[in-house]
């Protein structure tokens, strides 16, 4: 199965996405991870959109989807994507079905995070994570543990787009431009949405629920 998983920004999607892919043999694609990655390593990619991604912008459809269509197409992995972050546009969404169609794949499911913006405007203003690792954690609700993380403190860092001016622009977005998709997957009979103001296991109790259901 391919899976989606969607929510505004701070909504928990790399959290969830963290146990969804222990428990279910699935690889995860976050595009957001993808490009911290090309920013950290000083590519020519990373070099141009930097600014972009730290001012809240959105990357490019051409350079998503290009981007998505060389990892998709030259992996081994196959038929077992959970998607983060991505798709974000409905170009992007044209382009992920085209993709999978021509590999005879396609959505399993969408689990959207419904978040109040209160609730994530605390979760976003206490995050800090691994620059080595990649492992998110929350000052206010999930601490990091030395048993849980093994890289050193000085890695632990607040995401540069983090800052209270680029959330606005973040939302904003995510409102005109991410959240229409949705309608495109419900129209499918593939969107599922979820309350995400609960507890972590809580949340992902749930998940695990409705992907146990389609698996089996
Ligand atoms: P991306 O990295 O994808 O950012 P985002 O979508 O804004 O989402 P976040 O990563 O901020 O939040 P999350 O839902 O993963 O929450 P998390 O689990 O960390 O993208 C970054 C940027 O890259 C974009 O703004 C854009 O510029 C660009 N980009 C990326 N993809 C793109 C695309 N496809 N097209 C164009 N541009 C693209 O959790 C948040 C915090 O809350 C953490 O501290 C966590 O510990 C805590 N937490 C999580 N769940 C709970 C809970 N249930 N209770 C308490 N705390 C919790
Ligand atoms: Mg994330």
């Amino acid at each position: 199965m391919n899976v989606i998983i969607f929510g505004p920004p701070g909504a928990g999607k790399g959290t969830q996405s963290k146990n969804i892919t222990n428990d279910f043999n699935l690889v995860q694609l976050s595009t957001g991870d993808l490009f911290r990655k090309e920013i950290n390593n000083k590519t020519e990619l990373g070099k141009k959109i930097e600014t972009l991604i730290n001012s809240g912008k959105l990357v490019s459809d051409e350079i998503v989807n290009n981007l998505i269509e060389d990892i998709i197409l030259n992996s081994s992995i196959s038929n077992k994507f959970l998607f983060d972050g991505y798709p974000r546009t409905l170009p992007q969404v044209y382009t992920l079905d085209k993709i999978l169609k021509g590999l005879g794949q396609k959505i399993s499911i969408v689990i959207s995070l419904n978040v109040d913006q209160q609730v994530i405007i605390k979760r976003i203003n206490g995050r800090i994570i691994c620059t080595k690792c990649f492992k998110i954690f929350n000052e206010y609700f999930n601490p990091p543990d030395s048993k849980d993380h093994l890289c050193k403190r000085e890695f632990l860092e607040k995401r540069p787009d983090d800052s209270a001016k680029t959330i606005i622009n973040r939302f904003q977005n995510y409102i005109s431009k991410t959240k229409p998709i949705l309608e495109y997957y419900k129209k499918k009979g593939s969107l599922c949405e979820i309350d995400g103001n609960k507890k972590i296991d809580e949340i992902y109790d749930r998940i695990k629920g409705i992907l146990n259901n389609i698996r089996h």
